[in-house]
């Protein structure tokens, strides 16, 4: 199987979740997702396509249908990210020719920021967070207690090169996370497909993590016999790290700017599948090989390939089913700022409206004034149709600093904007006979005893 055909089937495990979780997240009632504006959608670590298309596709489908009862579907503009360095061309020459949506290239490293505050509604990133920024700097380093000589990847026994890992990891992610909580709009729905580990489980006690020890095995007999320097050797490692779904929640939490809606571990049918060896080859060369060409040369890497295929296929692990413990995680987030029902119910307005007759009978239970006169004022623009935009602004002007203190800056435009569109949208508002509410004039005079 082709290394995106491998792919492709992880996108069509999750379509099933990713209708589900849209259906049940996406909220139409939100003003950002007004289907008068576009819904913009980025697929992070796209690659050259097609399993970007399908998955692309699969989102559309599915926000589609949940706008079905709308009178008004929205439009779509895709934005396809990747690194500088990735084939943009044959991703546009190949892109559908039926495809439902406006299409763009965003070139950068989804570690740092890549549009502008607020501007997009849905986020995809498959098979690509387990590539770290770079290689934490200790496991290069012959004084640390993380040195990693001897592998090439987290499957050392040494807790110091695992908690290097993780800790880059960690500091990935956090960028990443921080940097679309900006990008995405208050409710905007984010999934992310991680390759992973179960809870508890080393990656070295895996059929990945064993074939990794295989080819750090490989370098090392191709340094024994001179064809590689010991020194290349020991220096290398790949910039991959695969959490556990623990972690992954624990990072997320941390971060604090998504609600984690679901996280599930994708079925893996092929792991039942006697692997075709030089499948295996030819998917971990498209992974790895650019960077095995960068640090080594290009001139190794037909040897250091074949050694490898030749070394797993006299591996008893590779033939056993009861390490192929490699998890794929479905991890769907909502942009917090759409809030908790427990804020909601802690949450009371401040205010009380008397009428005459409660105001008069507390002021002369009260004794000290003679009520000289009790009169509602005339509201004469009762009768004018209201402008829901300075309602809003008076509004706001009113309680913003309340809704503020208890729910916190970043859901005041969002709540407003809602309550706007709501108002506008109901018959009441336009309605004389329930303008009712009363300004009272009261004049008092202090008694004299
Ligand atoms: C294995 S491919 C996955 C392609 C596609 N998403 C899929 O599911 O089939 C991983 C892609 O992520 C990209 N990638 C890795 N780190 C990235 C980063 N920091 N920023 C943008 N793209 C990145 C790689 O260049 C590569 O094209």
């Amino acid at each position: 199987m082709k290394i995106h055909v491998l792919q492709k089937e992880v996108i069509d495990f999750a379509k099933g979740l990713l209708n589900e979780m849209i259906a049940e997240k996406l909220d139409v009632e939100n003003p950002s997702f007004d289907p008068s504006n576009p819904i913009c959608i980025a697929d992070l670590g796209c690659s050259v396509g097609p399993n970007t298309f399908y998955a692309v596709n699969n989102i559309i489908e599915a926000i589609e249908l949940k706008y079905k009862s709308n009178p008004q579907t929205p439009s779509f503009h895709v934005f396809f990210n990747d690194h500088t360095t990735n084939d943009f061309n044959t991703l546009f020459k190949t892109l559908p020719t039926n495809r439902k949506y406006f299409a763009a290239g965003v070139a950068g490293s989804f570690h740092r920021r890549l549009f502008p505050n607020s501007t997009l509604h849905f986020v995809h990133c498959s098979a690509a967070l387990h590539w770290l920024s770079e290689v934490p700097k200790e496991l290069k380093d012959r004084n640390s207690l993380a040195w990693n000589k001897g592998s090439v990847l987290h499957t050392s026994p040494v807790k110091e090169v695992r908690e290097a890992y993780s800790a880059q990891f960690r500091k990935d992610m956090e960028e990443f996370l921080s940097g679309r909580a900006q990008e995405l709009v208050r409710g905007g729905l984010m999934v992310l497909i991680v390759q992973g580990l179960p809870d508890g489980v080393l990656l070295s006690e895996t059929t990945v993590g064993m074939g990794f020890c295989v080819l750090a095995s490989c370098l090392d007999d191709m340094a024994k016999t001179g064809v590689v320097s010991a020194e290349k050797v020991d220096s290398f490692n790949l910039p991959f790290y695969h959490p556990s779904s623990k972690e992954l929640r624990a990072l997320i939490e941390t971060n604090g700017y998504f609600h984690v809606e679901r996280i599930e571990k994708l079925s893996t049918p092929w792991r039942h599948e006697t692997p075709d060896l030089q499948l295996v080859g030819m998917h971990l060369r498209a992974v790895i090989g650019g960077l095995i060409e960068e640090h080594f040369g290009d001139e190794i890497l037909d040897d250091l390939f074949q050694r490898h295929i030749k070394k797993l296929g006299e591996s008893a692990f590779i033939y056993d089913e009861k390490y192929r413990k490699e998890a794929n995680y479905f991890v769907f987030l909502k942009r917090k700022g759409v809030v908790s029902a427990e804020k909601v119910d802690s949450f009371n307005l401040p205010f009380y409206h008397p009428s005459s007759k409660e105001l008069r009978a507390l002021i002369e239970t009260n004794g000290y004034f003679h009520v000289e006169r009790i009169e509602k004022l005339s509201t004469p623009w009762r009768h004018e149709t209201p402008d829901l935009q300075l309602v809003g602004m008076h509004l706001r002007a009113v309680i913003g600093g309340l809704i503020e203190e208890h729910f916190g800056d970043e859901i005041l435009d969002d709540l407003f904007q809602r309550h706007i569109k709501k108002l506008g949208e109901s018959a009441f508002i336009y309605d004389e006979k329930y303008r009712k509410e009363a300004n009272y004039f009261v004049f008092l005079k202090r008694k004299v005893a």
